[in-house]
């Protein structure tokens, strides 16, 4: 072995036991550009690199000190929805992502989801907990996730929140043939059994029109790594889709 640094750090990382059979520092089984890449890491660990200016440092993820305001801080801070919920790079991964909740979802839902939280994606292990929060606080919440938490990619008031029949219908089609969406999906209980998605029966109730669209075309850009596919619709086709969608309100809503 060389008496240099690269060559120690290197055999130390690639077999730890070459410095004596007791050391406890385990066999990985890597392969050789995994320890050039390492020993090029630690080799950059130098005082010098520790105090390099700000601006020549390369920057890892930082954590979020991202802080809500005002009385919905302390609502937040109080009922701990950051140790579930992320909201700007801050916060667990136990729940959904809400940093864009306020651009997807609609006001009556939310405040109904908070009063009694159902379950919405049967394959996450946590489920929402049921706050006895007041009326007050609740729309203090809800006001603020609706105001806060949107995207820049597009407003959520941009499509109405309605469809006409002849494009729920076409949308129907699309759904059930040309992209067989129920292969994740359920709209009609009786006869779909797609488990993999959340559960559409009440869509057009609980998002925005203009988020449904906006998720049709680029699923990625509004959750990065989902396995929501990312098909290149057409404008036409989204469209569509998002009337049958939004005319899915849900059982106790058609009996109305
Ligand atoms: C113990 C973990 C936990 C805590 C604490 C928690 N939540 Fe949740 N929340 C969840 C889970 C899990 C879901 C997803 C439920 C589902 O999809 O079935 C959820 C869903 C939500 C949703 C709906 C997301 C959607 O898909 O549209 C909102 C809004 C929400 N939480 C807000 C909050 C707020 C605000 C707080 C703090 C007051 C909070 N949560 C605290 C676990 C938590
Ligand atoms: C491979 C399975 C799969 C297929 C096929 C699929 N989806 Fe999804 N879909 C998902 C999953 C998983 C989610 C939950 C995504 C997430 O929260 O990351 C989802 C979420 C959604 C949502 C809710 C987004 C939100 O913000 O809550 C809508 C609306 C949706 N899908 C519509 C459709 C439509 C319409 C089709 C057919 C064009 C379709 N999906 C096909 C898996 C699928």
């Amino acid at each position: 072995m060389d008496r240099t640094l690269p060559a120690y750090i290197e055999a130390k990382i690639k077999q730890p036991r070459s410095f004596g059979a007791a050391l406890k520092m385990p066999q990985f089984n890597l392969t050789v550009a995994q320890v050039d890449g390492l020993v090029t890491a630690l080799l950059a660990q130098t005082d010098r690199a520790a105090n390099l200016p700000e601006r020549l440092r390369i920057a890892g993820p930082v954590a979020s000190k991202y802080e809500p305001a005002g009385a919905a801080s302390q609502l937040i801070h109080d009922l701990n929805c950051f140790s579930c919920h992320t909201f700007n790079g801050r916060g667990g991964d136990m729940a959904p992502d809400l940093t864009w909740e306020g651009s997807s979802v609609q006001r009556e839902w939310l405040l109904a989801f908070f009063k009694n939280p159902n379950t919405l994606r049967p394959t996450l292990i946590r489920r929402m907990p049921k706050f006895n929060v007041t009326d007050q606080e609740a729309a203090t919440l809800i006001d603020y996730i609706l105001t806060v938490y949107q995207t820049p990619k597009f407003d959520r008031d941009s499509m109405k929140n309605t469809a006409d029949a002849a494009d729920i219908d076409h949308g129907r089609q699309l759904y059930y043939s040309k992209y067989a969406c129920q292969a994740c999906h359920i709209v009609d209980p009786k006869k779909d059994k797609g488990y993999i998605g959340p559960t559409l029966t009440h869509v057009g109730s609980r998002l925005n029109a203009a988020w449904i669209y906006q998720w049709l075309k680029a699923p990625q850009s509004l959750r990065p790594g989902t396995i929501e596919p990312d098909r290149e619709m057409s404008d036409g086709d989204a469209a569509s889709l998002t009337a049958f969608l939004m005319a899915q309100k849900g059982q106790e809503a058609k009996l109305k």
